[in-house]
């Protein structure tokens, strides 16, 4: 596994295994260890997948040594401020049984629709992330679903984030925002990079996959790569699991890359975070 390099030096694989909607059963222990041995080394969690403890189940028996694997969760909404995401930190720290991550996110912004003070209440979360990377307790932090006006007053902070992980797939640029986070060296990661299973019948992406005799999964995860975005697919069924991995052995030419740049979007959740209610 190759790896990218974030702002403080620490090095992160080039693609993750996503755990979004993966239930706190068996079905994800088996999952995260057949990703492992696939050679998946980035898993990515949060509290509010409700699966963290199936997670740090699959994490131990999976065969690797802790220091091999690179350990993503995030703290949710109902936690947001100081004192609230320290004690966050913990519980998941405790239901996964590690006792430390590779990186820990905010999940949403607070945000001015819903909070008058939200930069306030970002800033304490922050100052919270801060400390516990400070401390040694996390080895990287960020955030995720920020714009650029949601990171701005974290850019002038002790420390500045690391990654941003933002809905990324076909028909979902965000330009605007990675942008940003290029021009201030933060790696973005790219949650749902299938739309959730949204992309896979698209007919310009089928024939696209078609021409390179790959799948349309996989064409969604290395345009996600070659745009310099982690791709974090979901996936609980082997076949799918490999496949998702086996994208570093082809490349899509500029033509397609603009081809499937300029899909219109057809697939986003739909969720904007100036305006989520959660
Ligand atoms: P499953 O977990 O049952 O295999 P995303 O990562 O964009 O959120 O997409 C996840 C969804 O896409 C899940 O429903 C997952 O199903 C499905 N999926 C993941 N990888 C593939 C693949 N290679 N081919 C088809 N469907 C896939």
């Amino acid at each position: 596994m190759k790896y990218f390099t974030l702002n403080n030096n620490v090095q992160i694989p080039l693609i993750g295994y996503g755990t979004w909607q993966s239930p706190d059963d068996q079905t994800t222990v088996e999952g995260i260890k057949y990703a492992v041995s696939c050679g998946y080394r980035l898993i990515d969690t949060a509290a509010i997948y409700g699966n963290e403890v199936s997670v740090g189940r699959g994490i131990a028996e999976s065969g690797i040594s802790r220091n091999e694997l690179f350990i993503t969760s995030k703290v949710w909404n109902s936690e947001r401020g100081y004192e609230k995401t320290l004690a966050a930190f913990e519980k998941t720290l405790s239901d996964l049984g590690l006792d430390y991550l590779d990186l820990y996110l905010i999940h949403w912004p607070a945000s001015a629709h819903r909070f008058e003070n939200w930069d306030e209440i970002n800033l304490g979360s922050w100052k919270a992330m801060t400390e516990l990377y400070k401390a040694g307790r996390i080895r990287a932090i960020g955030v995720s679903n920020f714009r650029s006006h949601h990171l701005k007053s974290l850019m002038e902070t002790e420390i500045m984030p690391m990654v941003n992980q933002i809905e990324f797939h076909p028909g979902l640029l965000q330009s605007e925002t990675v942008e940003y986070c290029r021009e201030n060296n933060i790696l973005v990661e790219g949650w749902s990079p299938l739309g959730t299973g949204r992309m896979l019948q698209n007919s310009e992406l089928i024939q696209i996959a078609g021409n390179y005799k790959k799948s349309v999964a996989q064409i969604c995860l290395r345009w996600c790569f070659q745009h310099d975005v982690l791709p974090l697919p979901k996936s609980v069924t082997p076949e799918r699991i490999r496949e998702n991995i086996s994208i570093f052995d082809f490349e899509i030419n500029s033509e397609d890359m603009k081809r499937i740049d300029s899909l219109a979007n057809f697939g986003g959740s739909g969720l904007d975070p100036d305006e989520v209610n959660f």
